[in-house]
């Protein structure tokens, strides 16, 4: 290319000279086309002609590469190519002494090199201004390029192209709806009052994720306090999420992240949780929930009091004693806790209580318990234990559970109450005294020949008892016969009233039938008598 400085000044001055000077004719130079509107780095054909009536002299006057392609008579046809900028290359003919020239204006257009949204944040919060901007490298004519930022297809601003990069912005005030939606930057050339088309180019489109997080704190529930070995459940909730699906809970025990399993619905989650207490986490430990969302987090925390509370031992130096045994009664827990053993008095505030129960009859089956209380985070919780008292005693029949004396009607259904007492559990026999015949215990029907003087003998590992019972039976014979004599006089006496009625009756019958006959033959004999 040609140094641009000295070249153009030439022209100038032959066309002021010439000017100046009259010249033959009004020879004037054309040039086609006048305008010209071409992409960068391409070529143009420029036809410069002169109206000349002689042979005049042409040429153009350009720094642009030039090539001679063709000639005529006073017209000469140039190729200017790799055209990298706009330019008005001048056409000059001499004719005669009189020069005159022409310029042809030529502009060169390009697409921006490069489109580009700046990069939006990875998250934005529902309700804060969004500040999106585009920058177009390059792209010319700059007086017909604009920049469009659009969210989808709607235009949210356009600007004309100002600046190297040019830059566009618009503030969008983020909204859940916004949540996806595909945000870009479109470079306009509009060449068509060039007789050209719109050229658009289109930067890489950019999605915008938006996120709404309340700033109240996640809903933490769960137990106060929690026993070592025991497993309890923790739920962390939170309302209000866009979008729900997106967040995340964390769920903590003091540093152990806890295992969670976390429901979604349409704007609220739900974690749940289950913590288990171990020995290693005795004590007040920060239960916290975080529920993370965007760049943002809401925390919720609590205290949790892990706590060891084994059931007190109750002892008994013996389960099974013999009646009348000092029986000692041991009730011990750990340190801290407070033992109370049933029959003893509350006194002191101690883990371990004792008593010694002098063993009766009575205390069998006695159910002994020993409760241990500790407070844990202002909560009084217990654990008890209980032991059965085992007291070896008997066999025993007093009066009063084997009656001495039993007065029974034969026939009737009679029940001998005779138990006796012991542990282990005696065996109770009663047989007569004469004939050693066995009375069964319980049940008995009916009551027969059983009058007699028994010995009830109760019988077990410790000894034996004996207790005499009297049965008397008495018997119901002579109101028996008397009934019975009642019964048959009675159907002695129906049978022959029957008997009586029945008889005359049939006779009855008989004479109004002798009767009826007689009739019936007298009748006859009248008619046979009558002649016709
Ligand atoms: C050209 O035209 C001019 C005037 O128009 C005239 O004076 C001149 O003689 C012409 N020249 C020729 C060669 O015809
Ligand atoms: C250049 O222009 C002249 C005058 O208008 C014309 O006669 C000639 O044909 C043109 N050349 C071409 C190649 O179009
Ligand atoms: C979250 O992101 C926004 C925008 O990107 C920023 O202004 C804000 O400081 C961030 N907040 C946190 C807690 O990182
Ligand atoms: C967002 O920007 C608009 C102006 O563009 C302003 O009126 C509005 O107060 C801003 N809103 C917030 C939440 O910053
Ligand atoms: C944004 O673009 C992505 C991928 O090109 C597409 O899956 C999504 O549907 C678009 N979002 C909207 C709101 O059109
Ligand atoms: C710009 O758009 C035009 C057509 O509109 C295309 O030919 C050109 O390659 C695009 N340039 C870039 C950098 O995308
Ligand atoms: C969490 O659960 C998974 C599977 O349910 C199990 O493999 C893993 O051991 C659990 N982690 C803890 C710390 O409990
Ligand atoms: C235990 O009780 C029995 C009978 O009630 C009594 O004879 C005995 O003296 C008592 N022993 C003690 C040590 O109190
Ligand atoms: C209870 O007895 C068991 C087994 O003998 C023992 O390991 C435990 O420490 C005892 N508990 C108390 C509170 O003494
Ligand atoms: C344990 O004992 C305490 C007091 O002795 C009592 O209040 C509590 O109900 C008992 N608990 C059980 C499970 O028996
Ligand atoms: C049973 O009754 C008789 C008199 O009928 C009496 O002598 C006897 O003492 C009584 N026996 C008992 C154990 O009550």
């Amino acid at each position: 290319m040609a140094p641009a400085g000295a070249l153009p000044a030439l022209p100038l001055l032959l066309a002021l000279l010439g000017a100046l000077r009259p010249g033959p004719g009004d020879a004037q130079t054309a040039v086609f086309p006048t305008e010209a509107i071409l992409p960068r780095g391409n070529s143009v054909l420029l036809n410069c002609s002169s109206s000349c009536n002689e042979t005049a002299i042409l040429g153009l006057e350009t720094p642009l590469t030039k090539t001679e392609r063709d000639s005529g008579h006073n017209w000469q046809m140039f190729e200017l190519s790799d055209v990298q900028e706009d330019s008005r290359p001048l056409c000059f003919s001499n004719c005669g002494k009189k020069q005159t020239s022409a310029s042809i204006s030529i502009t060169v257009f390009w697409f921006p090199e490069r489109v580009e949204l700046t990069p939006l944040p990875p998250w934005q919060p529902v309700g804060e201004n969004l500040t999106l901007q585009c920058h177009a490298w390059g792209g010319a004519p700059r007086a017909q390029l604009t920049l469009v930022l659009l969210r989808g297809e709607e235009e949210l601003s356009r600007q004309p192209a100002v600046g190297e990069p040019a830059e566009v912005t618009a503030t969008v005030l983020a909204s859940r709806g916004d949540y996806g939606a595909n945000f870009t930057c479109r470079a306009e050339l509009d060449l068509r009052p060039r007789g050209l088309e719109l050229f658009q180019n289109i930067s890489a489109p950019l999605q915008l994720r938006t996120f709404d997080l309340p700033t109240t704190s996640p809903q933490l529930t769960s137990p106060r306090i929690l026993e070592v070995g025991t497993v309890q459940r923790v739920v962390c909730s939170m309302d209000g999420l866009f979008p729900a699906l997106e967040a995340q809970v964390h769920l903590a025990l003091g540093d152990q992240r806890l295992n969670t399993t976390v429901t979604y619905n349409k704007d609220s989650l739900s974690a749940t949780a289950l913590v288990e207490g171990t020995a290693e986490q005795e004590g007040d430990q920060l239960l916290a929930c975080a529920v993370l969302l965007g760049n943002q987090s809401r925390q919720s925390r609590r205290t949790l009091t892990v706590y060891s509370f084994p059931a007190p031992n109750l002892t008994l130096i013996e389960q099974e004693v013999s009646e009348g045994t000092q029986v000692l009664v041991v009730c011990e827990a750990y340190a801290g806790n407070v033992v109370r053993l049933s029959g003893v008095p509350p006194g002191l505030q101690a883990p371990r209580a004792q008593s010694m129960l002098n063993a009766t009859a009575e205390d069998n089956g006695l159910q002994l318990s020993c409760s241990a209380a500790l407070t844990v985070a202002g909560q009084v919780l217990y654990k008890n234990q209980t032991q059965e008292l085992h007291v070896l005693y008997g066999p025993r029949l007093d009066k009063r559970d084997c009656l001495g004396n039993w007065t029974w009607p034969e026939g009737t259904q009679q029940e001998l109450e005779c138990r006796a007492w012991g542990n282990p559990v005696p065996q109770l026999t009663c047989r007569r005294e004469t004939d050693g015949a066995l009375l069964p215990i319980g049940r008995l029907r009916p009551v027969k020949e059983h009058e007699g003087t028994y010995v009830c003998r109760a019988v077990s590992s410790r000894g034996e008892v004996t207790r005499k019972v009297f049965l008397k039976v008495c018997s119901r014979n002579s109101t028996n016969m008397i009934v019975i004599i009642l019964v048959t006089v009675v159907a002695i006496l129906s049978t022959v009233v029957t008997a009586t009625y029945l008889y005359n009756r049939q006779r009855k019958i008989k004479i109004y039938k002798l009767q009826k006959a007689q009739e019936e033959a007298s009748m006859k004999l009248n008619t046979q008598a009558t002649p016709p």
